[in-house]
């Protein structure tokens, strides 16, 4: 019997939901917060992967979160766009506030069930959460007919308690109940095991969807996922490559793509525009500065590479031989060389259009179009993951702090030595400094300029594509009183990109001081 959902009408059995959680659960995990304007940017490519659900948040966290949540409902159009809420009051009005403006909306309340939960996390006997479960469910339904009920830790919650809690929030109106798997604890078979028992033993079972949420703790989410669904659950909770707390989350393109590529045993259809998969997962690493590792299934550098001269031959003759399924279904284009020092303004703007960035305003556009061909002059090759750090580099308008120029004195003869220009509120100031090393020193010269308290937690470099003449990508950590930032920089000079990085946390920093205290905008 097919499903009558609030939002999605009449499912076919086979439509299988992506509820991406890209923007909550992965957001959540160390050194990948987003900013505003980042979480919208990464919220309109979900939109164009064809998510159902996009998670955006979780309101009651903090008022940024709140805002990101709402402007993603008044923004984003397409999915349903879904915050989370423990079981209070208070959270669930957040909630329902935030995602009011949406077209579609749903309000997802999660509450743990386990024994170990209930007694260590929650001091609760289960009677009292199976109020909660109910009153929360009941309060939810006033706000919106899409109401999603999770049973956190729910892989190790004891059977019939699971069944009973389950029982009691479809009663209340839930229309999707999630499972997950909080702590990566289980195996395929448990989660085959513990679906099937719901949809066998839960009355009205059968007017809900199930949803399967699983966390990598053993590397297992994605295969959890598979048999969650062989199972009978019909949404997936998911991120873009995979990241979420710990270990992370089911990478929504590693399950999208076993689903499409073995339709011969998962029967089931996501509506996802799998040739739009590589780009959202490289707007995502050029976002938070963190790459995937090259072997990563879909999305990896070396996903279609063939190396070995027998594989090489195969692929030659036919390329079924070794892959089993097309790099373009995914996004790869044969080449990704395109762009060259002769190419013009428009073709650029073409291209970050292609690349996912839609329309970017005109002074962002030249910015990055100026150091595009400088660096077409400097680099022999401009790829697509070149321009992509150029623009993220360049969409910070409103940054008080920018970069003007750095000159380093490096080698074993003297100290290390850098010479930097800042431009501070307008004002281009100038430093010198020395330290352990040409890096060091040129934080000491932006230290100099601009004096902060903030501590260092985090220096990596890693090269935007390959060769010698890559540029490198720079991504620095800064903790200033329990406060975390992320900056990112990209250039061919991996010393003037570790000052683009530190200056683009500072900045980061700066605005987060704002927000808590008003009136401390100074260093
Ligand atoms: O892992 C988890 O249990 C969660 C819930 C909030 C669904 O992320
Ligand atoms: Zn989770």
């Amino acid at each position: 019997m097919s499903i009558n959902h609030p939002n999605f009408g009449q499912l076919a059995d086979d439509r299988v939901i992506i509820f991406d959680t890209t923007l909550r659960d992965g957001e959540q995990s160390p050194g990948f917060s987003m900013n505003l304007a980042e979480k919208l940017r990464m919220a309109e490519a979900l939109a164009e992967l064809g998510v159902d659900v996009m998670e955006a948040g979780f309101p009651i966290a903090s008022p940024g979160d709140f805002e990101s949540v709402r402007a993603i409902a008044e923004t984003i159009k397409g999915p349903v766009i879904c915050g989370l809420a423990r079981t209070g009051r208070a959270d669930i009005l957040r909630a329902a506030e935030a995602v009011a403006p949406a077209e579609r909306k749903r309000i997802h309340i999660f509450l743990s069930t386990s024994p170990l939960h209930m007694k260590y996390k929650l001091r609760m006997e289960p009677d009292e959460v199976l109020q909660l479960a109910i009153d929360s469910v009941r309060l939810a339904r006033q706000h919106t007919d899409d109401v999603e009920w999770s049973a956190e830790d729910g892989s190790r919650t004891e059977p019939d308690f699971l069944c009973r809690c389950v029982e009691a929030a479809i009663r209340e109106g839930a229309t999707t109940i999630n499972i997950p798997d909080t702590v990566g604890y289980a195996l395929p078979a448990d989660m085959h095991r513990i679906f099937t028992m719901l949809r066998e033993r839960v009355p009205g079972a059968e007017k809900v969807i199930f949803s399967t949420h699983n966390h990598n703790d053993l590397g297992l989410a994605v295969a959890n996922t598979l048999a969650a669904v062989a199972a009978g659950a019909r949404q997936i909770e998911c991120t873009i490559n995979g990241i979420g707390e710990r270990a992370g989350n089911a990478a929504l393109e590693e399950v999208v793509m076993a689903i499409r590529t073995r339709p011969d045993a998962v029967p089931c259809k996501p509506a996802i525009v799998t040739e739009h998969i590589l780009r959202t997962s490289k707007l995502l690493s050029s976002i938070t500065g963190f790459d995937v590792q090259p072997n990563k299934a879909i999305v990896g550098r070396n996903a279609f590479a063939h190396e070995s001269g027998i594989h090489q031959d195969g692929v030659l003759k036919n390329a079924a031989t070794y892959e089993i399924m097309t790099p373009e279904s995914v996004g790869w284009s044969k080449s990704s060389l395109v762009m060259g020092k002769h190419s013009g303004r428009a073709a650029f703007r073409d291209k970050l259009r292609a690349l996912g960035y839609g329309e970017v305003g005109d002074n962002q556009l030249n910015d990055a179009f100026r150091r595009f061909k400088d660096l077409a002059d400097r680099k022999k090759v401009v790829y697509d993951e070149d321009i992509a750090a150029l623009v993220e580099d360049e969409g910070r308008d409103h940054d008080r702090i920018r970069f003007v120029s750095l000159d380093v004195r490096a080698g074993s003869k003297a100290p290390p030595r850098a010479e930097l220009e800042l431009e501070v509120d307008g004002q281009v100031t100038q430093s010198d400094a020395t330290g352990d090393g040409p890096v060091d020193a040129a934080f000491h010269a932006i230290q100099a300029i601009f004096p902060h308290e903030a501590k260092l937690l985090l220096y990596s470099v890693g090269a935007v594509t390959e060769g010698t003449d890559a540029q490198a990508r720079v991504t620095v950590r800064l903790e200033e009183n329990g406060k975390m930032v992320d900056g990112q920089g990209a250039d061919t000079d991996t010393l003037v990109a570790s000052v683009r990085a530190y200056v683009h946390a500072l900045n980061k920093l700066l605005v987060k001081r704002a927000r808590t205290e008003p009136a401390a905008l100074s260093a």
